[in-house]
């Protein structure tokens, strides 16, 4: 596995494939991988001759600077878990390199930046609690795709929220790219696979698996019952106490319709149950599809 830093190398490498007839895939990430990655970069080899694994922890999309500091860098770990699993090439660029500042602005910083931003979708549930997360991500994953220009890029159903914002920016911009989502990779307790369940202590590792667990709780509620007749915000309501019960503290635990995120009425039938909750002082986001 090659291993590059620079946009010029990458898209020289990338232009040679395609001399060559290859397909190129693209799993964007911000590195401390763990299976859930792994899993990705499986699928993407499935569907592509040739497979990019990025790895930039993006500052845009932090809306806390300690998070973004302490936000693990396991660059050597990383590099040879790819390594062994057949990536074609690591891409590792600077920050200077994604976000180019024009000198007379640089002392804005990022704020000068030109951004990517999918108004309405982005403001809502994690939006709400992370003021400018998801302009972040839309920005840094347009500059990306805009970069190596894959054939297809692959991203987990974890984050939800994430890859329909992705989805809805690829086709607002005609992007030539197709979007994969990957269902959600989970440790034997049902717990979602994530590069922060590693800030978990020894007995909030134990108990973080109740997040799953109250959201398979309120699936089968909505399931048994037909769906006219469910009362969505009464199972939101009693499964913010449940995880209150449990030492989880939610922000959000909604019933929402899975094409827009829009909340779920009664004549709703294509559905998903979206939750984030803090468990100490980490933050877990979790989702089921119902049915
Ligand atoms: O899901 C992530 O790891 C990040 O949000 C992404 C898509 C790599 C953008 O920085």
């Amino acid at each position: 596995m090659e291993t590059l830093h620079a946009i010029p190398r990458l898209r020289d490498t990338v232009r040679n494939w395609r001399e060559q007839g290859e397909s190129v895939a693209l799993v964007p990430t911000m590195g401390n991988l763990h299976n859930g990655h792994l899993v990705l970069v499986g699928e993407a080899q499935k569907l592509a001759t040739k497979v990019v694994v990025s790895i930039f922890i993006n500052p845009m999309q932090f809306n806390d600077k300690s998070d973004f500091a302490d936000y693990p860098r396991t660059l050597e770990d990383d590099r040879q878990k790819l390594d062994v699993n057949g990536v074609d090439v690591l891409f590792v660029p600077e920050q200077a390199a994604l976000y180019p500042m024009a000198v007379p602005m640089a002392h804005l910083g990022l704020d000068s930046a030109t951004r990517v931003e999918v108004p309405g979708l982005s403001d809502i549930l994690c939006g709400e609690f992370r003021p400018g997360h998801f302009t972040g991500v839309t920005t840094i994953v347009a500059k990306l795709l805009n970069i190596i220009q894959p054939d297809i890029a692959l991203f987990g159903e974890k984050d939800f929220q994430q890859l329909l914002l992705i989805m809805r920016m690829v086709h607002d911009l005609h992007l030539p790219v197709k979007i994969v989502g990957v269902p959600t990779v989970r440790e034997a307790d049902g717990l979602a696979m994530s590069s922060r369940n590693t800030y978990l202590s020894a007995d909030e590792r134990v108990r973080a698996n109740k997040l799953y667990q109250i959201l398979c709780h309120a699936n089968e509620q909505i399931t048994r019952n037909s769906h006219g007749t469910c009362d969505f915000r009464a199972i939101e309501h009693k499964s913010m106490a449940l995880l209150d019960n449990e030492g989880l503290r939610p922000e959000y635990f909604s019933v929402r319709r899975a094409s827009d995120l829009a909340l779920a009425g009664p004549e709703d039938q294509d559905l998903v149950i979206l939750a984030a909750v803090w468990l100490g002082k980490t933050r877990l986001i979790d989702n089921v599809r119902i049915g």
